[in-house]
This record gives C-alpha cells, sequence and structure tokens, in this order.
C-alpha cells in the first residue's frame, strides 16, 4: 500500500519526537520514500542527523535555506507527496494549520500541499481538551484532515489523561487506511478469524492452530477500504482493528450464532476461522479425573456454519477459505460448489510460509465458472488486498 508512495513526515517539537523516528522506520521498510521536515522546536529534542541517518535523505529545517531552496523546498514538497503525516502534532502546530498561518517550513509546506493530511496529535491532557484546541481540530476534521485520538496513559508532564502520541503502528495503519482506495465504501462485510475452542471440561478443549491472523487482516484492509466490517472472532490474542465491530466467540455453535444473527442485512461474507468439525458429544461439567490408561472421547459434528449460509444465500457474495493438506484444488472446487460460494481462497497449509500461524500465505483463487488465479507467497494483509480487489470487482460486476 505505501511501496513508491511519497510521504512527507512532519516532526513538531514534544517529547513524543523520539517516537517519530520508529514511524519513519517503519514508513521506510513498508517501501514509502519518507522526507522529514522538522519545526525548530522539534530539534531540540532529537537532532536532524538522527532522521537523516534512518531516511537517507537530508532532513528539511529551514524555509530560507538556499541549498534546499534550490529546489523551493515547501513548493516541491508539498506537490511531490503522496501524504503529509504530522507527528507529534503539537498544539501550537494544529493551532497555526487552523489559523491558515504558514511561518516556517512544516506549515509553508502543509498549506501548500494537495495531499492528504494526517495528523497525530500529542500534548498535555488539559490542552487536548480545551476548548481552543477543540474547535480547531474539529474544524481541521471538517475540511477534510484526517485527525488520530490521542492514546490515554500517563504523560510526559507527570499527568494522566488523554493526550499521548498514538504507537507508531498506529499511525503507520491509519496512513495505510488513508492512502486505501475507498471501493468498498457502504458494503457490509462480515468476517470471520482464529479457531473454534470445544470444550471437554471446564479445563481442557479441542482446537486447532488458526492465530487469526489471516481473518484479522480481511477485516482490517476492507475497513481500511470504507467497508463497515464486522470480525466474528475466535479465541486469539490479536487485538480487534481500529473502527472495526469485534465479536469475540469461543465454540463453533458460538460462531455460528454470532454469524446468522447479522447474515440478512451483509452483503459480504468470507469465512476465514478455522471452524472445529467436531465437538465433544457431552461435555464434563468437573475436571476429568486421570484414571483409566486411555480414554476415549466422543465426538459429533459441528453444524457447517458456511454451508448453511450458501442454503440461506439471498444475494450475499459469500467468499468460503478451504485449508487442505493433499489434492487442494479438487478439496477446495467440492467445497465451493457444495457450500454454494462466490469464490474460495484455497491455501495448501502444509507448505512453508502458508496458513497456520505465520504472517504469510500462498493462496489460489477459485470461482464458480472454473477459473483459477494463483498467488505468490506474499503477506496476509497483501493475500488480504488481493482478495478485496476481487470481492470490489465481484460487487461490481452485479450491479
Ligand atoms: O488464522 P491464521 O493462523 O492466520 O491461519 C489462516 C487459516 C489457515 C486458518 C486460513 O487461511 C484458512 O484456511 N481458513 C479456513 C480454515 C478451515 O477451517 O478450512 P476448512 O477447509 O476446514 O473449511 C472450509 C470453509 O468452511 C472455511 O471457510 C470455514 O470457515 C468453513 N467452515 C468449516 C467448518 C464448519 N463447521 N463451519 C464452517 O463455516
Amino acid at each position: 500500500m505505501l511501496q513508491g508512495k511519497t510521504i512527507v513526515l512532519g516532526v513538531s517539537g514534544g517529547i513524543a519526537v523520539y517516537k517519530a523516528v520508529e514511524l519513519l522506520r517503519l514508513l521506510t521498510k513498508a517501501g514509502a520514500d519518507v522526507h522529514v521536515v522538522m519545526t525548530k522546536n522539534a530539534q531540540e529534542f532529537v537532532t536532524p542527523l538522527t532522521f537523516q541517518t534512518l531516511s537517507g535523505k537530508p532532513v528539511h529545517t529551514d524555509l530560507f535555506n538556499l541549498y534546499q531552496e534550490q529546489e523551493i523546498g515547501h513548493i516541491s514538497l508539498a506537490d511531490r507527496a503522496d501524504l503529509f503525516i504530522l507527528a507529534p502534532a503539537t498544539a501550537n502546530l494544529i493551532g497555526k494549520i487552523a489559523q491558515g498561518l504558514a511561518d516556517d517550513l512544516l506549515t509553508t509546506s502543509v498549506m501548500a500541499t494537495t495531499a492528504p493530511v494526517l495528523i497525530a496529535p500529542a500534548m498535555n491532557t488539559n490542552m487536548y481538551e480545551n476548548p481552543i484546541y477543540q474547535r480547531n481540530e474539529k474544524y481541521l476534521a471538517e475540511l477534510g484532515y484526517h485527525i488520530m485520538t490521542p492514546a490515554s496513559g500517563a504523560l510526559a508532564c507527570g499527568w494522566e489523561g488523554k493526550g499521548k502520541l498514538p504507537a507508531p503502528e498506529a499511525i503507520l495503519t491509519e496512513a495505510q487506511a488513508v492512502l486505501s482506495p475507498k471501493d468498498l465504501t457502504g458494503r457490509s462485510i462480515l468476517v470471520t478469524a482464529g479457531p473454534t475452542r470445544e470444550e471437554i471440561d471446564p479445563v481442557r478443549y479441542v482446537s486447532n492452530y488458526s492465530s487469526g491472523k489471516m481473518g484479522f487482516a480481511i477485516a482490517e484492509v476492507a475497513r481500511q477500504r470504507g467497508a463497515e466490517v464486522t470480525l466474528v472472532a475466535g479465541p486469539t490474542n490479536l487485538e480487534a482493528p481500529a473502527g472495526v465491530c469485534c465479536v469475540r466467540v469461543g465454540s463453533a455453535a458460538q460462531m455460528r450464532e454470532a454469524v446468522l444473527a447479522g447474515y440478512e442485512d451483509t452483503d459480504v461474507v468470507i469465512k476465514a476461522a478455522a471452524v472445529a468439525d467436531y465437538r465433544l458429544a457431552e461435555r464434563a461439567d468437573q475436571k476429568i479425573k486421570k484414571s483409566a490408561e486411555t480414554m476415549i472421547l466422543e465426538l459429533e459434528k459441528n453444524p457447517d456454519i458456511l454451508a448453511e449460509l450458501g442454503r440461506l444465500k439471498e444475494g450475499q457474495l459469500l467468499v468460503g477459505f478451504a485449508a487442505e493438506t493433499e489434492n487442494l484444488l479438487a478439496h477446495a472446487q467440492d467445497k465451493l460448489q457444495r457450500k454454494n460460494l462466490d469464490m474460495i481462497v484455497a491455501n495448501d497449509v502444509t507448505r512453508p510460509g502458508a496458513g497456520f500461524d505465520v504472517d504469510t500465505n500462498i493462496v489460489r483463487f477459485l470461482y464458480p465458472d472454473g477459473r483459477i488465479e494463483e498467488l505468490a507467497e506474499m503477506s496476509k494483509h497483501q493475500v488480504a488486498r488481493h482478495l478485496l480487489d476481487r470481492v470490489a470487482g465481484l460487487l461490481v460486476d452485479r450491479t
């Protein structure tokens, strides 16, 4: 998403400047071409050399520096940028932008750009709550500036409350969201993720290795592209992506209930969850005590949620996953037809770099007309982008 994008990272003076160094690292790692502009106050906290070393480019600091102005610095930066990120953005910087003041390189560049501007505020909690600041923030939001909500916690000034710079990872995600196409706006998408747990007794369960990474990535990217996203997640340690309505469930029965509850009003369902096919015929109420040398557990079939959705389908677009260890295409084809799907994502989970609990996946997309698309190994977020490209295309074809 950020690969090859030109980003101007505007850094103003606050204790959180050091976190902008980490943000620069993340942006660069994501493939962005980052140009740093520092205000005079920002240089009191971290020297330009730190940013210069990490970005591999001179840091812009001075509106009237003849060397930098050979390229008419503020105009060239403003023109070339795909995105401006202001992090940390102080109350002073935000106030100046809201008043149309352009008295240094950063404010001049922001005023001269037509690129989207993402603002990550950081300040003392009383400053954040000050009605003057709140008025400025509201005004800029109305003008189309993208403003993040600061994090809460202990502030450097000793106060506790809202005002901390959001985590660099959260700013990176927001930058991706700002630059994403909004081709899923107005669509409601239900994604399932993670494993289910079928309890044996109060302390044991039957489950699988799903981490939820694949489904969470789909939910996050769908949200970034403007969809209204509900994520039904089995047990996982992952945090719900911002702006996504996350329903946490345990068993397949609970997942079925949560999925069916929203199905009627949903445009697209993407079932990346690894639902347990069987549950205990009888769950013990108390911890089963060790006694005999062997133990036999009787399992009974769980409902196939996806097959049920296929039967109830009334115009929804239904995307399934197939996790296979052999005969990938044959099994995936069978599931595509039997469950009445519009598309299935097949992954051979025995391949290194694919399937459960890794950050990458290797998938094929199969369609009811027999078409098969093969994707190379890529991050689960990239798989999610490709998948949602196809989903957006199928939705357009239907209108
Ligand atoms: O979570 P990660 O660690 O990131 O791993 C990703 C993944 C391997 C879990 C994911 O890529 C994947 O393949 N998900 C589907 C896993 C699975 O259960 O596949 P399946 O072939 O058993 O099921 C086929 C489809 O039917 C799936 O969409 C599944 O959600 C659905 N299903 C299965 C059984 C059941 N009782 N109800 C269902 O809805």
